[in-house]
């Protein structure tokens, strides 16, 4: 891991490899570790950059609150500490979806690709952004014990939680190891995000959407009305998944990224 420190905030960062450079974006709350088996596979033809978010892993939360366009420029801020100024393949997961959007808006020239997974376009309902507000005051009072006893059993498809333990305990204890700030600023963080609907159709770069087929968070219906809302985007479903696609189901969600970055190499 890279230790970044920008304009006094520490982040770290997983930056390895050569080639076109893959901006993976992990979703809550979790860490780069989510990634690791794209991190392993992609390496040898491209840049991979994975960095824990702010507030999450080993990167400091910081004193103000956390938004998702401070997300945003914290990933600009990466690329510009790592040097990378030829536009980047966002792959973002869940909340890295949501950071994704914002990315698009805010830095469309940075921008070679994206892809989407498990994730949602829409913002939060009210009930669902005060539910936010309140696990981030439980996580604060309480830690992340909680969070992780709620979210685990939602993140994998049954299948993986009776065949694949030890692929959940590494999640469960990534929440549990995780920074009580962090969380809650992320979850205000969140529960505020701006609505994506309205700029899918405007999306102008290649785009991938990937979903788990058992995704009970980001379901595949959802994802597929994402898709078709986006000139020239396609869906692919993972089997034998759930929210967790790239963790649960490696070898399918890897060819899926590998077919779609060889037809973007190829414009
Ligand atoms: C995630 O996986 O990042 C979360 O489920 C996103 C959310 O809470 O909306």
């Amino acid at each position: 891991m890279k230790q970044l420190s920008m304009h006094g905030h520490k982040s770290s960062v997983f930056d390895e490899g050569n080639g076109p450079p893959l901006l993976f974006v992990h979703g809550f709350p979790l860490d780069h570790t989510m990634w690791r088996d794209q991190l392993a596979e992609f390496a040898g033809a491209y840049r991979v950059i994975a960095p824990d978010l702010r507030g999450f892993g080993s990167s400091e939360v910081g004193d103000q609150a956390v938004t998702m366009e401070q997300f945003a420029d914290d990933l600009a801020a990466i690329l510009d500490a790592l040097g990378v100024t030829e536009p980047v393949t966002l792959i973002g997961l869940s909340m890295g979806g949501y950071v994704a959007w914002q990315f698009l808006r805010n830095y469309r020239e940075r921008l070679r690709a994206l892809v989407l997974c498990d994730t949602r376009a829409a913002a939060d309902s009210p009930e669902v952004a005060e539910n936010r507000l309140k696990v981030a005051e439980t996580v604060l009072a309480d830690g992340t014990e909680a969070l992780a006893r709620a979210m685990v059993p939602k993140l994998f498809a049954q299948q993986t939680i009776r065949t694949r333990p030890a692929v959940v305990d590494a999640v469960r204890n990534v929440i549990l190891q995780a920074n009580p700030r962090g969380v809650a600023a992320a979850q205000r963080a969140m529960a505020a995000r701006f609505d994506a609907t309205g700029i899918l159709k405007a999306i102008d770069v290649p785009t991938l959407m990937i979903v788990g087929e058992d995704d009970v968070i980001s379901p595949p219906d959802e994802m597929r009305q994402i898709a078709e809302a986006i000139p020239g985007s396609r869906l692919v479903v993972i089997p034998d998944a759930g929210h967790m696609s790239p963790l649960e189901n490696p070898a399918a969600f890897n060819s899926a990224l590998s077919e779609f970055l060889t037809t973007v190499e190829r414009r």
